[in-house]
């Protein structure tokens, strides 16, 4: 009953790392078009999906976030012709080593939504909402420290903000 009542009042923190040329784009067209979608996402843009680096997804699990989505290209549309094909590649073995870990792979989801599709991104984005909320918060993992594992390049400004207000 305890636990019941404690996922009706969670609210899931997500954390949506997206490429610029089409997630981003797919999403700021359901905002414009005023398609009405959860606010739990918070998005961080790159200029591709092949730029995200898995430590990513472990620094943003580290620092709180409940569920994580990656979201770019469609195969064949990626603007730096194949960084989405590599990105599905590094996160197709990253799922194990997160599985190693501890986390459950159901909190990290990937997605192609183009610069067109902003109705998909209301589905993917609610469906990601709903599976997290019904999970309940993610403790698993935010003990762990992995600073060792990081690279200088997360240090950056933005991401550093970003992570700090998850
Ligand atoms: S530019 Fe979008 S995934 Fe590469």
């Amino acid at each position: 009953m305890h636990e019941t009542k404690e996922k009706h009042d969670f609210e899931p923190k997500i954390v949506a790392f997206v490429c610029t040329w089409c997630t981003y784009a797919g999403a700021d067209l359901a905002g414009t078009s005023r398609l009405h979608y959860p606010s739990n996402v918070r998005v961080l843009k790159f200029p591709c999906t092949g730029r995200i680096d898995p430590v990513f997804i472990l620094r943003a699990f580290q620092r709180g976030a409940d569920g994580v989505l990656v979201s770019g290209c469609h195969p064949g549309d990626c603007h730096y012709m194949a960084g989405n094909l590599h990105a599905r590649r590094r996160f197709a073995a990253f799922r194990g080593l997160l599985d190693f870990v501890g986390v459950d792979l159901n909190r990290l989801q990937f997605s192609w939504v183009s610069a067109a599709e902003g109705g998909k991104w209301v589905e993917v984005v609610t469906d990601l909402t709903e599976r997290i909320r019904a999970m309940g918060p993610m403790e698993e993992f935010k003990a762990l420290e992995t600073e060792e594992c990081w690279s200088g390049e997360l240090n950056s400004p933005e991401l550093q903000e970003a992570y700090n207000n998850i």
